[in-house]
């Protein structure tokens, strides 16, 4: 029978000793952060989940002892059975188990480790594709483990927020029936029904809303999620959300559920009373199409101003302001050739204060940024004494009547330089977007988040039901077509659909969107004339979502819900800089999986059980 773990059990992690345990006999596991030779003695910081602990083997005490310490090296996992003492003047202040020190009577090497590709420590400089090749490593990190508990303590908080709110967890598939619409699905072939699919589903948004339809009432779960999208910092293949959905509540009643989670997450994960930012227990409400006027996009980091000016109405009364590129666009509009709710042609300016001091060359970067987004360039100009506008093409050809209406417009003042973009709106809105958030990087007007920090919360309303899809010449559904219309709304769906507003709602901190949900579209009239604006016959709608249209005439209650970010609102607690310092074993950028090498090719039995060839495997 081997002596430690068998007899000698762990009596306390190495990280959490303290002067209450001076004088006490202590079992320690643990991993060899650092070895020391001083003066004969051999110190050892041992490393465990909480922490390190300073280990003194001493060649008088056991000299058995003594000698594994001194043959040990970073990462060999040792077990010590020892005294804590008092460190005295020696203290180590930098580690919370400074006070103390354990004196080695006894110890065992429970495994050596070859010398690792990498230092374990949070200031690490070492290519995340390189840690994450070695994940189990890079996991040692103190940083990334207090990521993970923080998130275990989230779950935690939100499991017993939602039992005392009466919901119930439920679990509901990943293989899943592909439905159109949405994220694009990962496939599964199916081997016993050969040439078939299964998807791996994208949220549990259906089952939810049949969970509903069962009479569940209230349910949550916190689930893994599948989107075969590109991966970005706030974006992963498969991520994690809380899913919640309702029965018989209106949007007010699931905004007011999340804010109650969401104050307590703050105060349970990170101490932080959020009532001292939100007296009311309410966090503000944006309209969608104030949101994208104002900010170019529905998740506005509105920490800071830098607020877009929308300049089409100025540059329509105008005509152009004697501006080339500005006077077709004027006229097109002044002719009626326009149609106010299609997609439109809009222009947009954003102010870059005198006290910036940008120079021309950083302003010329700015428009190489904005041309890597699709954008042919970025007017500008500089405000000099009297409005006049300097350094910019445009101060020759403009008006003397558009210049000051335009300067007055924008509250332009001596030595502030205006930054123009015109062109279809959903090009100027993504343009202007970034370009506002990477100004405010740039200038350093944007507030640390973090404690102490500014926590900006908001939600996104109103957004509208349908959107124009230019390509096709025809409504889509802005987000999916079982999202209710406003009730004010209804009598447009067939007149003007581009009008219609829905019950459909984001949640956003500090400008990244960490939740979004709906009312759902529970009448099937109503439904059925959503699907004719969306040109869906009757019996392709049978065929993609039929178990659902038949649930809807089976009893269903007026129900909604919505997905809460898990790893997002990780990352934002826990100030990470990504999503992959929230997740143990995330993807990289190109999703695929650095340690084990998923995705991976198989054997071509495989695949023949699965009736598939790979026209990839044929041509390599
Ligand atoms: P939605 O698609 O808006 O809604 O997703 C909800 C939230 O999930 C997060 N999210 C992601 N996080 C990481 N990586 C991704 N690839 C990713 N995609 C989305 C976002 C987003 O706000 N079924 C609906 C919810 C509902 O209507 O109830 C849904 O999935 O923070």
């Amino acid at each position: 029978m081997a002596r430690f773990i068998d007899e000698l059990k762990r009596t306390h992690y190495a990280g959490a000793l303290r002067e209450q345990h001076i004088g006490q006999e202590v079992v320690l596991f643990g991993w060899v952060e650092g070895r020391r030779d001083h003066g004969g003695c051999i110190f050892i910081d041992l490393r465990d989940r909480d922490g390190i602990a300073q280990i003194m083997f001493d060649p008088t005490t056991n000299k058995e002892a003594f000698e594994a310490a001194d043959a040990a090296r970073g990462e060999w996992v040792l077990g010590v059975r020892g005294t804590v003492r008092d460190r005295g003047t020696m203290r180590n202040t930098r580690i919370p188990s400074g006070a103390v020190e354990v004196v080695a009577v006894e110890s065992v090497v429970f495994n050596k480790s070859e010398t690792p590709p990498f230092e374990i420590k949070d200031d690490t400089d070492t290519a995340e594709e390189k840690r994450l090749e070695y994940r189990y490593l890079d996991l040692r990190r103190p940083k990334l483990l207090k990521s993970l508990r923080t998130r275990h303590q989230m779950a935690q908080s939100t499991r017993a927020y939602m039992t005392d709110h009466g919901f119930l967890e439920v679990e509901t598939p990943f293989l899943v029936k592909y439905t159109p619409g949405g994220a694009r699905n990962f496939l599964v072939p199916a081997r016993q029904a050969a040439g078939k699919f299964y998807a791996l589903a994208e949220s549990p948004q259906l089952f939810k809303q049949l969970l509903m339809v069962a009479g569940f009432d209230r349910y949550f779960q916190i689930v893994r999620c599948f989107r075969d999208e590109d991966s970005r910092l706030d974006r992963q293949p498969e991520f994690t959300q809380l899913d919640v959905e309702m029965s018989f509540v209106n949007q007010d009643d699931i905004f007011t559920i999340m804010e109650g989670l969401i104050f307590r997450l703050w105060k349970e994960t990170l101490g932080i009373d959020l009532e001292t930012l939100y007296p009311e227990k309410k966090f503000p409400r944006l309209n969608f199409e104030e949101s994208m006027r104002r900010f170019g996009n529905d998740k506005p980091d509105m920490r800071f101003g830098m607020e877009h000016i929308d300049l089409t109405e100025l540059v329509i009364e105008h005509g152009g302001g004697g501006i080339p590129m500005l006077e077709p666009l004027a006229q097109k509009y002044l002719s009626g050739e326009y149609r106010r709710d299609l997609p439109p042609q809009i222009v947009k300016a954003l102010v870059v204060p005198a006290s910036a001091n940008l120079s021309r060359t950083e302003a010329d970067k700015l428009e190489a940024y904005v041309k890597s987004m699709g954008s042919k360039g970025l007017a500008r100009a500089k405000v000099g004494a009297g409005g006049e506008w300097t350094q910019s093409p445009l101060a020759k050809v403009a008006t003397k009547e558009f210049r000051e209406a335009l300067n007055a417009a924008c509250g332009a003042k001596e030595g502030d330089l205006l930054l123009l973009q015109f062109g279809s709106a959903a090009m100027v809105h993504t343009v202007m977007a970034n370009l506002r958030l990477h100004l405010a990087k740039k200038l350093g007007v944007i507030p640390e988040s973090g404690s102490g920090g500014a926590w900006n919360f908001l939600w996104v309303v109103e957004p509208p039901l349908f959107e124009y899809d230019e390509d096709n010449k025809r409504w889509a559904a802005a987000h999916h077509p079982f999202t209710r219309p406003h009730d004010a709304s209804l009598e447009l769906l067939e007149k003007d659909p581009g009008k219609v507003l829905c019950y459909r709602y984001d949640v956003v901190l500090n400008g990244f969107e960490i939740g979004g949900g709906s009312i759902r579209l529970h009448d099937p009239e109503v439904q059925s004339r959503v699907f004719a604006v969306l040109g869906i016959q009757q019996e392709e709608a049978r065929q993609k979502f039929g178990f659902l249209l038949d649930a809807l005439k089976l009893g269903a209650p007026p129900h909604g819900g919505i997905a809460l970010g898990w790893d997002r609102l990780s990352m934002l607690l826990t100030d990470a800089e990504s999503l992959r310092d929230v997740i143990a074993f995330p993807k990289t950028a190109r999703a695929t999986d650095a340690m084990t090498g998923a995705p991976d090719r198989v054997n071509p039995e495989q695949l023949a059980e699965l009736k598939i060839r790979s026209l990839a495997a044929d041509t390599e």
